[in-house]
């Protein structure tokens, strides 16, 4: 007998590869995408934010106005590093990770790893991250608290997602579930 296999059997993962970060900005789709991604793989997802506030107990936000940025910017990198050594792991980013280049370093050099940026234009991200800040389970961002300087950082991050990415993938015109195909395609197509 043939079976047939289901629309919902899993995918696997380009052969090696052991973990699949998501990179870029705020509002680019990292953990949407990054979540179906880990489903169709079978792997777990982690959103860097999110386990830094289990292991702080406190909110992104709470940390940012309670203890500053630079403190927030060093449990990112130790959190970071430790993920990192994880195996079968989707990870996405925050989308001020790769300002370090401490944290640069260790993403280029974590063997078995796919780095894939998710890009958009600023004005699709910002809309999107307008949506999400008024969404029930709503996102609050304090780096756009100042949208000026959020935009600057876009500039100047820019070109360090660039730099640390094995792939990119546009999403401007792309839904979550469109951005996955291109993505495992990618992947598949380069491993
Ligand atoms: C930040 C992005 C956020 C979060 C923090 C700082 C940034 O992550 O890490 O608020 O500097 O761009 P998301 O990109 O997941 O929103």
């Amino acid at each position: 007998m043939i079976s047939l296999p289901s629309s919902r059997s899993l995918i696997p993962a380009p052969a090696r590869l052991q973990r699949i970060v998501l990179t870029g900005f705020m509002g680019s789709g990292k953990t949407s995408v990054g979540t179906l991604l880990a489903a169709q793989l079978g792997w777990r997802f982690a959103d860097l934010d999110r386990e830094i506030e289990q292991r702080e107990g406190r909110s992104v936000p709470l940390i940012f106005s309670q203890s500053g940025e630079p403190h927030f910017r060093q449990l990112e990198s130790l959190v970071l590093a430790s993920l990192l050594a994880e195996q079968r792991l989707v990870l996405a980013l925050g989308g001020g990770t790769p300002e370090h280049s401490g944290n640069r370093l260790l993403l280029t050099h974590s063997a078995h790893t796919a780095i894939v940026y998710l890009s958009a234009d600023y004005a699709t991200l910002l809309h999107r991250c307008r949506l999400q800040s008024t969404a029930p389970a709503a996102v609050a961002r304090p780096v756009l608290n100042d949208p000026a300087i959020a935009e600057q950082r876009f500039h100047l991050r820019r070109p360090l997602y660039e730099h640390i990415a094995t792939h990119t993938v546009d999403t401007t015109a792309l839904t979550p579930e469109a951005a996955l195909a291109v993505i495992l395609n990618a992947l598949h197509t380069t491993a």
